[in-house]
């Protein structure tokens, strides 16, 4: 097993309580701040994140640094940064955990991004169930001020820059960064396609949305250059180390920061302990809801994001959600289903009718109501969901596909049985509404 001689976006991690400011200091933190606004341009920054090669570790993996350059130097101001601290995808809980740890390291990354793009403001924005968090980053915000981390000339310097709180109202589709600008605003947080954040985001004026952890990485970038940063990547194309939440069949479940294409094997049997009371592992979600089951035969698949686009997955948020041969796929599945039928925004009809229409089909064959013919209909709504306004219901779709691709003796099982093989405890039979019955 090859472990991390010490972890990065971790190393301040107690089990009892967050780090202080002195804590966070004496790990080094905050020198990377004094060093860019004391050394740096805004734009040298800018393309020190882009030679690290950083994703965005909010699901997109889209490059850090481009989207940072992407803010021309003649933009309007003021300009904007949004922490992205939402997390609301199920399996999801790195961005707690590290704020939890460690909230300076949050706060600096923010500052930085901030003084990168020359933003005078930034918002973290948190889910509402974290509310210790929020509390916790409130509190920290202000002795981040006092220590003249914060406010006007940062450091006695030309910069300045006020960083806030902002607790979501808890809806799923706030993650998603343009939902997330209207919800800042108080608009209804619908998504908006089309939008160049860089250009026209909160107020119509550039804003940097990324990921808390991509954030956390920053302040260890510009401390240790791009190029260790990329050295700490086990894969070719990969960068830095990632958070990965282990949940689901394990013996340890938690987060574990680990170098970046570390293959999934190690990181279950190693990190994670293994398998629950023996069992073996079937498949796993690898980087939350939003992903394809990923099946036994990628046990030693390098997780990182190129590797796994090769075999037709995406890591997404690195939430790896394990499951045994005792698990029903029909049902894990009805399960998320649930969740994304419920969240949808509504907005638009592919998602707003397909997911409930899916969520029936599921429940019918789980429950022993299913039907042959649900199967093509299961392909075609699924489908249907590529057509829609975002990105939300595309990744609702991941878990229907990947069914369908690795499962389908499982769910034709269920069909002609009729009822479900794992013999789950059945839910009383809700309102159904898709196929209407004849
Ligand atoms: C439905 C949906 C929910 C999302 N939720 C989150 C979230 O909770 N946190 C997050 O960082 N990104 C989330 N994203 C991705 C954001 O839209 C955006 O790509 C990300 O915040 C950008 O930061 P990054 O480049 O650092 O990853 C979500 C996307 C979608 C489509
Ligand atoms: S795909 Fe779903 S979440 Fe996205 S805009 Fe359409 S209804 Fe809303």
């Amino acid at each position: 097993m090859n472990s991390l001689p010490e972890p990065i976006l971790l190393r301040n991690r107690r089990e009892d309580r967050p780090a202080t400011l002195d804590e966070y200091r004496a790990s080094g933190g905050y020198e990377a701040l004094a060093q860019a606004i004391k050394q740096y341009t805004p734009r040298q920054i800018c393309e020190m994140v882009k030679d690290s090669a950083l994703r965005g570790r909010g699901g997109a993996a889209f490059p850090a640094g481009l989207k940072w350059l992407g803010v021309k130097e003649d933009a309007p101001h003021p300009r904007y940064i949004v922490c992205n601290t939402d997390e609301m995808e199920p399996g999801t809980f790195k961005d707690r955990v590290l704020v939890d740890a460690d909230p300076h390291q949050a706060i600096e990354g923010s500052i930085l991004a901030g003084y990168a793009i020359q933003a005078q403001r930034g918002i973290i924005f948190i889910r509402p169930s974290y509310e210790q968090g929020a509390q916790l980053l409130e509190r920290e915000l202000e002795v981040a001020r006092q220590a003249g981390f914060l406010g006007k000339n940062i450091l006695g310097r030309d910069f300045s820059f006020e960083l806030d709180v902002h607790r979501s109202a808890g809806r799923y589709i706030c993650g998603e960064a343009t939902a997330q600008v209207n919800a800042i605003m108080g608009h209804r947080p619908h998504p908006m396609k089309g939008v160049h954040m860089a250009l026209q985001g909160l107020w119509g004026l550039p804003t940097l949305v990324n990921n808390v952890e991509t954030l956390a990485c920053v302040p260890h970038i510009v401390r240790n250059g791009p190029e260790w940063f990329r050295g700490l990547a086990r894969t070719e194309t990969g960068s830095g180390t990632k958070l990965y939440a282990v949940s689901g069949k394990v013996n340890r479940p938690g987060v574990y920061e680990l170098p970046i294409g570390t293959t999934l094997r190690e990181i279950i049997e190693g990190h994670a302990g293994g398998m629950l009371s023996g069992g073996e592992f079937k498949a796993c979600l690898p980087g939350g809801a939003s992903t394809r089951y990923l099946p036994r035969q990628f046990y030693d698949l390098e997780m990182d994001y190129d590797t796994l686009k090769a075999v037709g997955h995406r890591l997404g948020t690195g939430a790896i959600i394990v499951y045994d041969q005792h698990t029903c796929f029909v049902g894990a599945t009805l399960n998320l289903m649930e969740f994304f039928a419920r969240e949808s925004c509504g907005w638009c009809t592919p998602c707003r009718e397909g997911l409930p229409y899916i969520r029936d089909l599921l429940w019918r064959i789980e429950n022993g109501e299913g039907k042959e013919e649900f199967i093509p209909m299961l392909r075609q709504m699924a489908g249907h969901l590529a057509k829609s306004y975002c990105a939300f219901a595309p990744g609702a779709a991941e878990p229907v596909i990947s069914l369908l691709t690795y499962f389908t003796d499982e769910v034709r099982e269920h069909i002609s049985q009729k009822g479900c093989p794992f013999k789950n405890v059945q839910k009383p039979r809700p309102h159904l509404w898709y196929p209407p019955e004849e």
